[in-house]
């Protein structure tokens, strides 16, 4: 869990920016919450020196990253940074293309804790073969730094991303709208098999805050990501978000459905059209259940118990609403708003 500058800031990344998101993660009250990765995306370096060591840009970040990384970890959090697997990163930065132990042995003694590497500027190349350097090199450079692949999916990563990396992005980028949001999170039944703990499928960062969906979607949003065990990068601006946009990005009863210690990503159980119902495995022998509308207009979707392998009674908590909506017998019938989705937590 934390956040990246990508989905918000683009290319306008600072010093600065970093140590006040990294002072609002713990303000706002996120890091309390289980945020704790601050990620730098593209364009925080500009060249390389004789020497061939990267070179971050110095009127943007002019105290470096090692000062930088010092600082975030005085605040109790972790800091990450990006770089590409070709020759450029699709800025058209410098990419790490011969470059893999050398950049990654520069992150560790800059105290990097995350790195995330895309797929730019990379024709010809293999992925499986490339992002294997970075696995090397990282295990070479003296620091326990998280490997996140950004392959967009190209050559199936989740069939080799477990023994290369921590998470390997499944699709393309997201972007802040309902449509591409769901196209995204709806298409990743089936990768269940290929994630589990310490190695996940990554359907990219979160828009919640970033305007281009209401309430509702958000929290579609929101809890699709929790119901797939999918990493949390939030992608707002945290220094200025709602208590609205708060509200969904630390509830604590959706983030603990995210974090789920059993590691077991959710799956569809069922479809009618845009109405979908989906279930994930919890550690403790319940079951996070999501009744999602796709569709226009609030729909009444039920729940049949015997779907999720459960005989009656049957007790039920609404994790948006935080509250107990009481013991049921044999079904559970939830309105759910246009684009919306009723969270249940289900258990015996
Ligand atoms: C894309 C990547 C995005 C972002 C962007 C930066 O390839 O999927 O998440 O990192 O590059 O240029």
């Amino acid at each position: 869990m934390g956040w990246n500058s990508w989905n918000k800031f683009a290319c306008d990344v600072s010093e600065r920016l970093i140590r006040e998101t990294a002072d609002a993660m713990v303000s706002s009250g996120l890091q309390a919450a289980g945020y704790q990765y601050v990620n730098i995306d593209d364009c925080w370096q500009v060249s390389r020196d004789a020497g061939g060591t990267i070179v971050a840009d110095s009127s943007r970040f002019p105290s470096g990253i090692r000062a930088l990384a010092d600082d975030v970890h005085r605040k109790g959090l972790k800091l990450g940074i990006y770089t590409d697997a070709g020759t450029l990163t699709c800025e058209k930065r410098p990419g790490s293309l011969n470059h893999e132990t050398q950049d990654m042995k520069t992150y560790a003694a800059w105290g990097v804790d995350y790195v995330k590497v895309d797929w730019c500027h990379a024709e010809g190349l293999d992925p499986e073969v490339q992002y294997a350097k970075f696995r090397d090199a990282i295990a070479g450079a003296g620091r326990p730094i998280v490997f996140s692949i950004c392959n967009w999916g190209v050559k199936a990563p989740w069939r080799w991303g477990a023994a290369t990396g921590n998470l390997w992005r499944t699709t393309g980028d997201i972007g802040d709208t309902f449509d591409r949001m769901s196209v995204i999170g709806f298409s990743q039944n089936g990768l269940e098999k290929f994630s589990g703990p310490g190695h996940w499928n990554d359907p990219d960062m979160l828009e919640v805050g970033n305007g281009g969906m209401n309430r509702n979607e958000y929290r579609t949003h929101m809890g699709l990501w929790a119901l797939l065990a999918a990493p949390l990068l939030a992608g707002n601006d945290l220094r200025t978000m709602t208590a609205e946009t708060k509200e969904i990005l630390t509830n604590p009863e959706v983030i603990a459905v995210d974090q789920d210690k059993r590691g077991v990503q959710g799956h569809r159980v069922g479809q009618e059209g845009p109405l979908e119902v989906w279930v994930r495995p919890l550690a403790d022998g319940s079951q996070a259940v999501g009744l999602f509308n796709r569709g226009e207009g609030a729909t009444n979707i039920t729940l049949e118990f015997k779907a999720i392998g459960l005989s009656s009674p049957v007790k039920l908590r609404d994790l948006w609403e935080r509250k107990e909506l009481g013991t049921f017998q044999s079904s559970y019938t939830g309105e759910v708003p246009q684009h919306g989705v009723v969270l249940l937590r289900v258990s015996k």
